[in-house]
């Protein structure tokens, strides 16, 4: 499948300046639709967020590989199946108004982006131990969900799982994450056939998103929540600012 977008910094490049961390960042439970609403509300037009396995290979959305800090849930999410999750409740540890918020699965925010007109970063997030299986289930259930819409970014800190999405689905485009960019960097971006390359904004540099962009490539700064900072990451050639602060970042 034609993807519409090819390698390098100069090529055309469908994504915003501005991307939604964790769907609504600070404004709604993350990972949930109703941060979907957040975005709708600020006028973002493109959101993050993580994705992972059930014990039954359902793809949904959940940062961590625990349920504890934000479900009513306990232990290990890759131990639980779909059935189990779906009851759970997503919202309430962030504010009673957010009560009786579901988990969302990968097909609900396919289904937000169609309807709200939103681009996605799926970041893919495996539990322990299931790099590949998950970076391969959301490589291809990306490209099916997505269909008819702006390609989703998929990107990962594992480079098994991001290996997997580039043999399961190779027109998606992907970006390898990285806290702090390490000095192979290029070696790793070539390897996987990366469009972008992300990093913590905390490690960037000037000449570093010169190297970066004369390499091809476009770069993703996270997590941006002051506005000047945001500013800098600009000038310095930043192509995307992912953020917690849709209410400050415009
Ligand atoms: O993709 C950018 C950012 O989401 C990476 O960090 O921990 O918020 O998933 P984290
Ligand atoms: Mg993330």
């Amino acid at each position: 499948m034609a993807t519409g977008i090819d390698n390098g910094a100069s090529a055309p490049w469908p994504y915003p300046r501005l991307i939604a961390h964790r769907c609504g960042g600070t404004l709604a439970p993350e990972n949930t639709l109703a941060g979907f609403d957040a975005c709708v509300r600020y006028g973002y037009r493109m959101v993050e967020f993580d994705a992972k396995l059930s014990a039954d290979n359902a793809l949904f959305l959940l940062h961590d590989d625990t349920l504890d800090r934000t479900t009513n849930g306990h232990g290990p999410a890759a131990a639980h199946t779909w059935q189990q999750l779906a009851t759970l409740d997503a919202g309430a540890w962030r504010g009673a108004e957010f009560a009786g918020t579901r988990l969302p699965t990968l097909a609900d925010a396919a289904g937000r982006c169609a309807r709200d007109g939103i681009a996605a970063n799926i970041e893919i997030k495996p539990c322990p131990g299931r790099e590949v299986i998950t970076g391969t289930l959301v490589a291809q259930g990306a490209l099916s969900l997505w269909q008819g819409q702006t390609p989703p970014l998929l990107s990962s800190f594992s480079f098994e799982a991001l290996a997997a999405a580039r043999d399961a689905a190779p027109s998606l485009p992907r970006g390898m994450l990285f806290e702090q960019v390490p000095a192979d960097w290029l070696r790793i971006v070539r390897e996987l056939d990366c469009v972008s390359l992300h990093a913590s904004h905390r490690y960037l540099s000037e000449p570093l998103v010169a190297q970066i962009r004369a390499a091809g490539l476009r770069v993703l700064a996270y997590t941006v929540n002051e506005p000047a900072r945001a500013q800098v990451l600009q000038q310095w050639g930043v192509d995307m600012i992912c953020t917690d602060r849709l209410d400050l970042l415009d």
